[in-house]
């Protein structure tokens, strides 16, 4: 078992994710500058897992406070998930992310080498094949330029990180392209909570289920997919906890750097989601169509065997779970962690 820190661990992913390293036996140090995440997930993790972690409220922009944590603990391995992620955010205050995302980045990845820790697993997104491949992602792929500046920070760090392992064989990197992450833990204890708006279809639908929205705006139903709406590969939150679990595993026993996608492959359309979510929890979803989302594609979604292959991971959640689970956390947290 392992001493992990896990940067950005009080939000929606990294909340997940903290759970299942406490259940498989790791001890967690969780750093994270609280900005989007919230202390009370954490306290719902400790509880759910009937074991404590350690919370260590920080920048990852900055140095010092990052150097204490390696001094303090004996790190084995990083899962690092804090930054920003809102799409739309990233073109109007470019800089910021560049600065959270990318600078804060370049400072964990210092303080890392200087404290010796070269086990890494890096929150990566399926934005990175940018808009040219065609679907089923593979890994392998050419990357290209993502069409916004979130997704460019995301292809800059891999790129980084890939540079790191050839001029270091002591870096140990896992690169997990998250596809569409949804859905919530079975107890309803944990689950996304956006702060303001939500930039993202399922935080969204919720909010309009529990009635803090009107109504669902569909972006676009002239796509050239199966029902006119976009399609994404939507994947149970749990599934992808559990997939930094054995990404870990994997990292602390191998070297270089190497990409997995952790989606399910199976497209999903927006108009199939309200649907689902109408029937699966017997709540109406008020809905309108609108004008498409600028840089919204069509349709993509993951090849995931080299997960299975190389991880054995494979997502055990259904897609009537992840809709059944999102309803239940947002129905039990109407405000969510506030
Ligand atoms: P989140 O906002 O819920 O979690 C990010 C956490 O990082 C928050 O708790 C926030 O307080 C913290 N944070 C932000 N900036 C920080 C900083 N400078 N220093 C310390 N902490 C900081 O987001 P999430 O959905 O859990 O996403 C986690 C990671 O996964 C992010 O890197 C995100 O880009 C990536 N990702 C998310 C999705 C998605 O759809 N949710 C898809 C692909 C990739
Ligand atoms: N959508 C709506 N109405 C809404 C919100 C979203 O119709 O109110 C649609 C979008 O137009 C899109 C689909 O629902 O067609 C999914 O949108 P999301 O914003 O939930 O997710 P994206 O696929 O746009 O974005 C995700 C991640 C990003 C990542 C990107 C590309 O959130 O981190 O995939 O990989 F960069």
């Amino acid at each position: 078992m392992a001493n992990i820190l896990v940067t950005g661990g009080a939000g929606y992913i990294g909340s997940h994710t903290c759970l299942e390293l406490l259940n498989a036996g790791h001890e967690v140090i969780v750093f994270d500058n609280l900005s989007n995440g919230s202390g009370e997930s954490l306290r719902r993790v400790e509880k759910l897992a009937n074991n404590s972690l350690d919370f260590v409220q920080g920048d990852i922009r900055c140095q010092d406070e990052l150097d204490r944590v390696f001094q303090n603990y004996q790190i084995d391995a990083v899962i690092h998930f804090a930054g920003l992620k809102a799409v739309g955010e990233s073109q109007q205050i470019p800089l910021t992310y560049f600065d959270h995302n990318i600078a804060g980045s370049i400072q964990l990845f210092k303080s890392m080498q200087k404290a010796g820790v070269f086990s890494l697993v890096f929150s990566s997104s399926a934005t990175v094949y940018g808009e040219l491949n065609p679907s089923p992602y593979q890994e392998d792929m050419p990357l290209s330029l993502p069409n916004n500046n979130y997704g460019y920070t995301k292809l800059v760090i891999e790129q980084m990180l890939e540079k790191m392992a050839l001029a270091d064989a002591r870096w140990s990197i896992a690169l997990l392209r998250y596809f569409n992450p949804v859905g919530a833990h079975k107890s309803g204890q944990i689950g996304e909570d956006p702060r303001g708006i939500p930039n993202n279809l399922m935080p969204y639908v919720t909010q309009v289920a529990i009635g803090r929205r009107e109504k669902l705006s569909i972006f676009g139903h002239d796509y050239p997919t199966k029902d006119g709406t976009c399609e994404r590969d939507f994947i149970h939150v749990v599934d992808l906890a559990k997939a930094h679990v054995l990404a870990l595993s994997n990292r602390l026993n191998n070297q270089g750097c190497r990409a997995w996608n952790i989606g399910t492959g199976a497209p999903i359309s927006v108009l199939q989601i309200k649907e689902t979510f109408e029937k699966v929890n017997g709540v109406q979803i008020p809905t309108e169509f609108a004008e498409r989302r600028s840089g919204d594609l069509p349709a993509f979604y993951a090849d995931a065997s080299r997960a299975k292959n190389e991880l054995g991971w494979q997502p055990q959640y259904t897609l009537e779970d992840m809709l059944a689970d999102s309803w239940n956390w947002q129905k039990h947290n109407p405000n969510g962690f506030s």
